[in-house]
């Protein structure tokens, strides 16, 4: 069979109505896309019929190479080698936003629609038996579906902790120690994501001189751990395993920037979404997501771009994404930039548009 016509390298986002049938243009000829409007009569392809499940937005495939059609499963980022670059237009009357000094002393600077990127001195941590933590994403700050917590746990144990009714997710951003949920030990290193279930307590135990830091994402959100006297019973059997570091063999190639997703719902039954990436010195081009975000820089540094506004981003720097926020992130270092990223509810981090 002869290959479809690429119609575009981005999905479109349509609004589907529950129980309508659509037909999805399989071919690429179509002048009505994503939509059939009979120009496959000319080729070997047929549109795909399909009813919609639900009434909502959906992004359906215009590069017409997606394994799951009529929708978009991100393949269209391996239909290049090189990722879709800003051009010069793309930087016209944006605007350098400063940080600001807030609560504690962290600095925030306020990008476009309640995009932000915060950046949390160790002072500005609030104090919490042996560890130390603080608020970096909240309801508080516009955000609907995730929190998230920047935290430092010193030698010794942390208290037991809960976010009850959310799904947790952790990563380790340095040092080395112990996850305790449920009363199973797992041992953690640097890089790696731990997934802890809704009803489960966790607990970090720390043998060495040297802190661990981490941040602790949880969706929906939730203002306030419980700190608790023991660590509940509740474990999920269903998923056994709970950590998941850098792997190469897992990793998938985005044109020339790759992402390995540690926690999910394929790997470990969690809606929550988390990967780790690196991208190269270069600038993205604008898109947008169906989901919120949180991404926090790991190494490199470079600029936070919006629509109308953008900031310097470096290492520990947590970005806030409000969801079908356009943004891109630059890269201005020789060596990459590499990111851990997290969103709710779960999907692939390469479906943009
Ligand atoms: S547009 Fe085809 S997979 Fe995304």
């Amino acid at each position: 069979m002869s290959t479809a016509t690429i119609a575009r390298l981005k999905p479109y986002l349509v609004q589907l109505e529950k129980g309508k049938s659509y037909f999805w243009c399989a071919c690429g000829l179509s002048k009505k896309q994503p939509f059939c409007d009979g120009s496959h009569k000319v080729t070997e392809f047929l549109p795909l019929k399909w009813v919609a499940e639900q009434t909502g937005e959906k992004l359906l495939c215009a590069c017409k190479h997606t394994k799951a059609q009529p929708f978009c499963d991100g393949s269209h980022n391996s239909l290049s080698d090189t990722y879709a670059e800003a051009g010069e237009a793309d930087g016209v009357g944006v605007v350098l936003v400063d940080y600001v000094a807030g609560e504690g002393g962290a600095l925030k600077a306020k990008l476009d629609n309640g995009c932000y990127v915060i950046r949390v001195p160790e002072s500005a941590l609030s104090t919490l038996g042996t560890m130390k933590i603080y608020p970096v994403i909240g309801v508080v700050d516009g955000a609907k579906n995730l929190s998230q917590y920047q935290a430092v746990v010193a030698t010794g144990q942390s208290p037991v902790l809960s976010y009850p009714g959310s799904d947790v997710v952790l990563f380790i951003v340095s040092g080395q120690g112990t996850v305790n949920i449920g009363h199973r030990a797992f041992p953690v290193s640097a890089e790696s994501g731990v997934c802890i279930k809704p009803g489960e307590g966790f607990q970090i135990t720390n043998k060495d001189a040297e802190p661990i830091a981490m941040n602790i994402s949880v969706c929906p959100p939730c203002a306030t751990p419980e700190t608790l006297e023991q660590m509940p019973q509740v474990f999920d059997t269903s998923i056994p395993d709970r950590v998941q570091g850098v792997d190469e063999s897992k990793q998938e190639a985005m044109a020339d920037r790759f992402f390995q997703v540690l926690i999910g719902d394929k790997t470990h039954g969690t809606p929550v979404s988390q990967f780790i990436g690196e991208i190269p010195q270069s600038r993205a081009a604008h898109h947008r997501h169906l989901y919120e975000e949180t991404i926090t820089i790991l190494s490199g540094e470079g600029f936070m771009w919006t629509d109308e506004t953008k900031t310097p981003v470096k290492p520990g720097d947590t970005i806030f994404l409000p969801l079908k926020q356009a943004h891109s992130l630059e890269c201005t270092s020789p060596d990459g930039m590499r990111l851990i990223g997290l969103f709710y509810p779960s999907m692939s981090p390469s479906i943009n548009y």
